[in-house]
């Protein structure tokens, strides 16, 4: 269960971490995304019909982060692993190769994480991975991300995740990913 009061106290003029209607609030969100990771008008219509796919997921939960005029400024939605969501089936392969398939299993998969620029390194990214972990009902936790050394990796390799799977391909994106899984509760800093 999600709770707002979760995380560390916070400055009233920061944004505030709550609890997220992602299927309300989906082109908000899909805005905060196409401005951090990059996503054309395309992307952002074939993405919303996924997404409000992932919301009927059982155990789906999603977090937001907002400022005092109640602008969205960052998000972060995630489910548990389910082996016949297309990303599981993906992801299978390559886990299997490294001795890691048993990780598809009581998982909670992050999903989507970002933070509009203006904001980031401000420890949203942290709460919101963070608080939405810690109201998981699994003990540890998947994602994936580009291959490569980014903020991303960085936050995730500080949070405790470590590389289960790297080099691997989705159909359509063009750069590789790793898989990463972190036991939960997630490293505190
Ligand atoms: C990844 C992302 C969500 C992090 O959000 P954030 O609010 O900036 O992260 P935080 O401020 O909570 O950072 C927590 C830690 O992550 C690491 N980190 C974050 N940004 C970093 C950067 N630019 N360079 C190096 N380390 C970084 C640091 O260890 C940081 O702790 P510190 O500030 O105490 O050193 C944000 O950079 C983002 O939205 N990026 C674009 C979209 C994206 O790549 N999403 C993830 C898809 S897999």
């Amino acid at each position: 269960m999600l709770h707002s009061a979760g995380g560390p106290p916070q400055d009233p003029r920061e944004p505030l971490v709550a609890p997220l209607d992602l299927e309300a609030n989906v082109d908000d969100a899909l805005a905060v995304q196409a401005v951090a990771f990059g996503l054309s008008d395309d992307e952002i219509g074939v993405r919303r019909h996924i997404v409000l796919r992932h919301l009927k997921s059982p155990g789906a939960m999603a977090l937001g982060a907002r400022t005092p005029e109640g602008r969205l400024v960052g998000f972060v939605y995630g489910m548990p692993n389910d082996r016949t969501q297309w990303w599981s089936t993906v992801v299978t392969g390559p886990l299997r190769a490294a001795g890691f398939e048993d990780w598809l299993d009581n998982s909670f998969v992050i999903t989507e994480l970002h933070v509009l620029p203006l904001h980031q390194r401000r420890g949203l990214g942290r709460r919101l991975i963070t608080m939405l972990t810690d109201a998981a009902g699994q003990p540890r936790s998947l994602l994936s991300a580009i291959d490569t050394d980014s903020p991303a990796r960085s936050l995730y390799h500080r949070l405790g995740y470590r590389d289960l799977a790297r080099n691997v391909h989705f159909p359509s994106a063009p750069s590789p990913y790793a898989v990463m899984g972190a036991w939960l509760p997630l490293r505190r800093s």
